[in-house]
């Protein structure tokens, strides 16, 4: 339910009418009224819309009050969008700030945005999931150049590390314009990530299942958007609560990335446990994993977090492992050799992993996988996640 707060009737009309929902509203003319309605029914409030008529600190002290007590988006409507209240907003915790003639795009953004941001904090505080020993993995596989082969190796790693620890993994697809896991794995995903963020804020672990097509070797993808011009549409907060759902489901789930620091990748490595940066032996790539290397520690992520992994390494280029480490300023992890098993992999439709396990390729992908479920065979025996059918 989304519950609007304004004190003048024709405003408020206005307001329900800019609503583009089909989730119940249900409107209220004072703060006190809305603090009852909220004590009685918090838990099936997704929103608050404070009117432009309210008093605009009393509301801002509501929405402060009310971040504190209960999981519940928060918008507010001004007449105008000044930077003044802008920030006032931000700092009582508001989500978003908005016109009454915002464009209903933008009405739709925001209302996503503040419902997936309570939705998470919902999760949060749900004791359940609070429980760290708990959670699954999050890795991210991640680079600033295209083709460097990323997606071998979020694909093959996913599949090894279903295989060694006889559990479910999940596989999501965050290369969100142009995404080809599901070709790689030759499956027909019916619903994408596209259509899980659209309901993010009803989803719970089980309703997400829904949304993952399964792969025979335990992998389940959560599939790129079929149509690009989608993926700009899902925010990064929506990833980030489909990203916690499916680390309440399986034990690891591998993110493969797009080229670049989207807004949806940077709140995908927030949340990450560890980041696999890959490069490849030549020259651009190496010069965009420094700054790749530079810019996810300035963002705050420490050097346990990364592994570097060196694809095609063995190319004779001209280039050696040891100059590529001190360019870099890091060691190189794992080193990935060239094959042409690998694109013939890829038009198959079916990973190294599964179609020649004991390829040298296999086998350096393999190398990171007890980093990423140390206890994979104690992991077995735990019931809570998604377990392998
Ligand atoms: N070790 C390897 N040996 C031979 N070819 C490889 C190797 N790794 C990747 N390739 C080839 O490089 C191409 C790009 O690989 P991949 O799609 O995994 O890169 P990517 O980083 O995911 O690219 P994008 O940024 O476009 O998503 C593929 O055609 C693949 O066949
Ligand atoms: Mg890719």
């Amino acid at each position: 339910m989304i519950l609007v707060i304004e004190p003048d009737p024709s405003t408020r009309a206005a307001l329900v009418h800019r609503l583009p929902e089909p989730e119940p509203i249900s409107e209220v003319d004072s703060l006190e009224e809305a603090d009852e309605t909220l004590q009685r029914l918090a838990d099936s409030t997704s929103c608050l819309v404070l009117g432009p008529s309210l008093d605009r600190a009393g509301a801002l002290t509501f929405a402060e009050k009310v971040g504190q007590r209960d999981a519940v988006g928060v918008l507010l409507v001004a007449q105008e969008l000044e930077s003044a209240v802008l920030r006032e907003a931000l700092r009582a915790g508001v989500d978003d700030v908005l016109t009454l003639d915002a464009a209903p795009g933008e009405w739709d953004e925001s209302l996503a945005r503040a419902r997936g941001r309570a939705a998470t904090e919902r999760g949060h505080r749900r004791p359940e999931v609070a429980e760290d020993t708990e959670r699954g993995r999050l890795v991210s596989v991640f680079s600033t150049k295209g083709g460097c082969g990323k997606s071998v190796v979020a694909t093959n790693l996913a599949l090894l590390a279903a295989e060694r620890s006889k559990q479910n993994v999940g596989l999501i697809d965050l290369d969100l314009q142009s995404g080809d896991m599901a070709i790689m794995l030759q499956l027909m995903p019916a619903l994408s990530i596209y259509d899980a963020s659209q309901s993010v804020s009803h989803l719970d672990a089980e309703a997400m299942q829904g949304y993952l097509t399964p792969h025979a070797s335990g992998v389940h993808l959560l599939a790129a958007p079929m149509e690009p011009s989608l993926g700009e549409q899902i925010t990064a907060t929506s990833i980030q609560t489909i990203l916690e759902l499916l680390r309440s489901l399986f034990p690891l789930t591998i993110i493969d990335g797009p080229p670049l620091f989207t807004d949806q990748m940077l709140g995908a490595l927030d949340i990450s446990d560890e980041i696999i940066l890959v490069g490849s032996m030549d020259v651009p790539s190496i010069k965009s994993l420094k700054m790749a290397i530079q810019t996810l520690k300035q963002l705050g992520h420490s050097r346990e977090k990364l592994r570097v992994v060196m694809n095609r390494a063995d190319s004779k280029v001209g280039l050696r492992a040891a100059e590529v480490e001190k360019s870099l300023g890091v060691e190189i992890d794992v080193q990935i050799p060239s094959s042409r098993d690998v694109p013939l992999s890829i038009n198959q439709g079916i990973p190294l992993a599964a179609s020649r396990p004991k390829s040298p390729v296999v086998g350096a992908i393999g190398e990171l996988v007890p980093d990423l479920i140390p206890q994979a065979d104690e992991q077995g025996e735990r019931g809570r996640f998604f377990r392998r059918r």
